[in-house]
């Protein structure tokens, strides 16, 4: 582990087998405070996998990860709940309660895991939908909400939690492609605002402006890894820019 305080987030030979197969064969990565790390790579390659074992969805099988400097026991329950609520995550799916409004899909967490009183909770809830341009879209239900929308609850509700760094895992690829620029947007704010993130994307265009590594994943492995100008330059002899040229055809950039 290095000292340097800026490091958020340290992952170190991370591996996983799912259903027999080795699906992460050794990933490491370090993200220093307010860096957005992009992950990229063909469909299958491990990054939804990887993104899950950071946050211990699944935990890996093998490898270590250091917050703030400090390794993680996971086998320690309050160790584990404490880790989780410092890292946020953003599924392609939104994962939001259908029976709970925007206002109360942002909130809940609040109340129940970090015990904020529901006056609190609620206007803390309030001034995250504010902040995603949903403040007059509180009362109402996911089945209300576009796409978009409900993306944008998701990250008011990752946000709420005061995380130390969010990962987000394809935010856009549910989408209609009229609605993406909206959820791209909230994200572009939030990386120009100094939050730590990662993320797999094929929105590539749109963020490499703002991300200082892209990062190559390919059959569980980072095969490439280095900043956009070096890995997409039109000289770069790269497959990730061999993947990007493919993708320019197929993903369509707000
Ligand atoms: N629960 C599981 N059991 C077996 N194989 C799985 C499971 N989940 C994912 N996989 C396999 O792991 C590989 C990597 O998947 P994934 O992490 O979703 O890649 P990506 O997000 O890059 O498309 C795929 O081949 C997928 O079929
Ligand atoms: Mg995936």
């Amino acid at each position: 582990m290095n000292n340097n305080v800026a490091t958020v987030l340290q992952i170190t030979d991370i591996h996983k087998v799912l259903g027999g197969k080795e699906i992460l064969r050794g990933v490491s990565m370090t993200v220093d405070k307010g860096e957005l790390k992009i992950l990229i790579g063909p469909s299958g390659g491990g990054k939804s996998t990887l993104l899950q074992c950071i946050n211990f969805l699944l935990p890996p099988d093998q490898g270590r990860i250091f917050l703030d400097g400090s390794e993680v026991h996971f086998h320690k329950k309050a160790e584990l709940y404490r880790y989780r609520q410092q890292v946020g995550m953003i599924f392609q799916d939104f994962n939001l309660f259908d029976h709970l409004n925007a206002l109360d899909n942002v909130s809940i967490a609040l109340r129940k895991v970090k015990k904020i009183h529901k006056a609190e909770a609620g206007d803390r809830a309030y001034h995250e939908l504010e902040r995603v341009g949903l403040s007059d879209k509180t009362d109402l239900y996911p089945a209300e909400l576009s796409g978009g929308q409900k993306q944008r609850v998701s990250i008011a509700r990752a946000l709420a939690m005061d995380p130390k760094v969010i990962l987000l895992d394809e935010p856009t690829s549910a989408l209609d492609p009229e609605l993406i620029g909206e959820v791209l947007r909230v994200i572009v704010d939030l990386a120009r605002s100094g939050m730590t993130m990662i993320m797999a994307t094929h929105q590539i265009g749109y963020v490499k402006s703002l991300t200082n590594e892209i990062l190559f994943m390919e059959n569980g492995r980072i095969i490439e890894h280095g900043p956009p100008e070096k890995l997409l330059s039109a000289d770069a002899d790269t497959r990730c820019r061999g993947f990007c040229e493919m993708l320019k055809d197929l993903v369509r950039e707000p």
